[in-house]
């Protein structure tokens, strides 16, 4: 998808589509009104008379709402130069933010796109920061644009060509274009994250992981490495390891360097994903049904490799250290048993109760690592736990830390980034649940609390680095297809940890 500039008057621009923003002014909740004539007030937001003129009759009507990702479609309308006027629904206007404008965006891409449209011009809301805003229309257009469709035969490319995007401003404004190169970079690296995720295990092994972040690296000009089986035998990762020897395919430890120039030696930040391309459960074997989606296990890891894609491109003057921990996670004559002491790399002994908690064990060593190649402050990604889906379902992803001021500074960027997710406790006392009676640690705490206790394990081998751990089980794959964004894989988590870099760079 390009994207374009503009800073035309709307009613000027000949385009296939005009997209604008509807919000209701009124004062109370539709169908809350006790008795009363319902007070809502649709106004269309933009300072445009001629487009607001060109959807006064279609208002003056009451068919429009203005509900969050309602669409209405005027052809040929009045005065306009665009051959169609899409207003789109952003709800009540005093909860109007770029949250809801992103998603805006996304709804208008997938309203158009089975329509045969393939380009149209998105004018931004008046009332939000110019910046933001744009930044939104643009990230939501990339998001509303993917399909996972890849395998089908009869597959029709329903891609928007380009997305204008009318600002207020001029050319010469720095801020603006800025904002719109890094939106395209934030929207395309979270796509290439989705694309990895939506491949199956049978085209998304370990290797070919390694492979794509290897391809993706020497695009943008990052450092990466890649270890096999060898390498992490040699690093005496015996929690990795424990995993990965129960496949007939390789695992693949992938370093991704992002080291500019001028950055500080400290801090770096590390990015600890988890990779596991396909999660049978191992001996400890999960039930058939639903099996296959467990080939999105290895989304957190796919967020790492989005994320370094854009902070290669973006540039943020900071060492960053991007690990991933790649395995399949299989039941064979090779593989781990219940009971199994395994030793990870920090030395920590851990007694596998569940071949099934096999994302923690990567991770501890992946998080070793990190630290002893100097990382400072480190954040992982993974699909972690079913608990975290019980906890907090599919609309938020779970966030926990062992550090205020880093949670803080993550808190801000999720606002940024307009992602979801939602801070869980770590408390003492839960470590109770993973203690055990032949070695350090058990690899399972057990049903209560399991996102808790996952992440109580993994704070065992980030020890006293600022660590966040973000829990993605429950958001990375759509259940659902919404107005806005594709069933599928979500790339969550990519925008917040590109945003918490940059942030990061700038306040360190
Ligand atoms: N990959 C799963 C977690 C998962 C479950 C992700 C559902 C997405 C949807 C993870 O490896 C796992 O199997 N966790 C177990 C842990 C248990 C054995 C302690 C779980 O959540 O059941
Ligand atoms: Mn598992
Ligand atoms: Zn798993």
């Amino acid at each position: 998808m390009k994207t374009k500039l503009s800073f035309a008057n709307p009613a000027e621009v000949e385009t296939e589509c005009l997209a604008v923003v509807v919000l209701d002014r009124g004062e109370k909740d539709r169908g809350e009104d006790r008795g009363e004539k319902d007070k809502s007030d649709v106004v269309i937001d933009t300072s445009a008379n001629a487009v607001r003129e060109a959807a006064a009759e279609i208002i003056a009507s009451g068919e429009v709402s203005g509900k969050i990702f309602e669409t209405n479609m005027l052809h040929r309308p009045a005065k306009l130069k665009a051959k169609r006027l899409l207003l789109i629904g952003g709800g009540k206007a005093k909860n109007f933010s770029t949250f809801e404008l992103r998603r805006m965006s996304g709804t208008a891409v997938r309203f158009l796109k089975p329509k045969g449209v393939r380009s149209f011009t998105f004018v931004v809301p008046d009332n939000l920061p110019a910046e933001d805003a744009l930044k939104a229309v643009v990230e939501g257009g990339f998001v509303g644009d993917f399909d996972p469709d890849t395998y089908k035969s009869d597959r029709k490319d329903q891609k928007i060509d380009t997305l204008t995007v009318i600002a207020k401003g001029n050319q010469a404004d720095a801020g603006l274009q800025r904002a719109m190169n890094e939106a395209c970079i934030m929207g395309e690296s979270q796509n290439f994250t989705r694309e990895l995720v939506n491949e199956p295990s049978n085209r998304m092994t370990p290797t070919m992981l390694a492979d794509r972040a290897r391809a993706m690296s020497q695009e943008v000009g990052l450092k990466c490495e890649i270890y096999g089986a060898d390498k992490i035998r040699e690093l005496k990762m015996g929690a990795f390891w424990s995993v990965a020897q129960g496949s007939d395919e390789p695992p693949a430890l992938i370093v991704m360097r992002h080291e500019p120039a001028g950055a500080p030696e400290k801090p770096v930040l590390g990015l600890v994903g988890k990779g596991i391309t396909f999660d049978t459960g191992g001996i400890s074997i999960k039930p058939a049904d639903g099996m296959e989606k467990m080939k999105y296990d290895m989304a957190g890891g796919a967020a790492m490799i989005g994320a370094m894609r854009a902070i290669a491109l973006l540039k943020p003057k900071i060492k960053v250290i991007g690990i991933v921990c790649a395995s399949e996670n299989m039941p064979s004559g090779h593989a781990q048993k219940p009971g199994d002491v395994q030793i990870a790399m920090s030395g920590k002994s851990i007694e596998i109760i569940n071949t099934d908690a096999e994302g923690r064990l990567v991770l501890a060593d992946g998080l070793h690592y990190a630290r002893q190649l100097g990382c400072t402050h480190l954040v992982d990604a993974a699909t972690l736990t079913g608990a975290v889906v019980v906890a907090l379902g599919y609309v938020n992803a779970g966030v926990f830390a062992n550090d205020e001021q880093m949670y803080e500074r993550f808190r801000q960027a999720l606002n940024r980034a307009g992602e979801k997710m939602w801070r869980m406790p770590l408390d003492e006392e839960y470590k109770e649940s993973i203690r055990s009676g032949i070695a350090d640690i058990v690899n399972s705490g057990g049903r209560w609390g399991g996102a808790v206790t996952a992440a109580m394990f993994l704070k065992e081998f980030a020890e006293d680095t600022p660590w966040l751990h973000l829990d993605i089980a429950g958001t990375a794959w759509m259940e659902d297809n919404k107005s806005w964004i594709a069933k599928g894989p979500s790339g969550i988590a990519v925008r917040s940890l590109v945003e918490f870099a940059k942030n990061f760079a700038d306040g360190a």
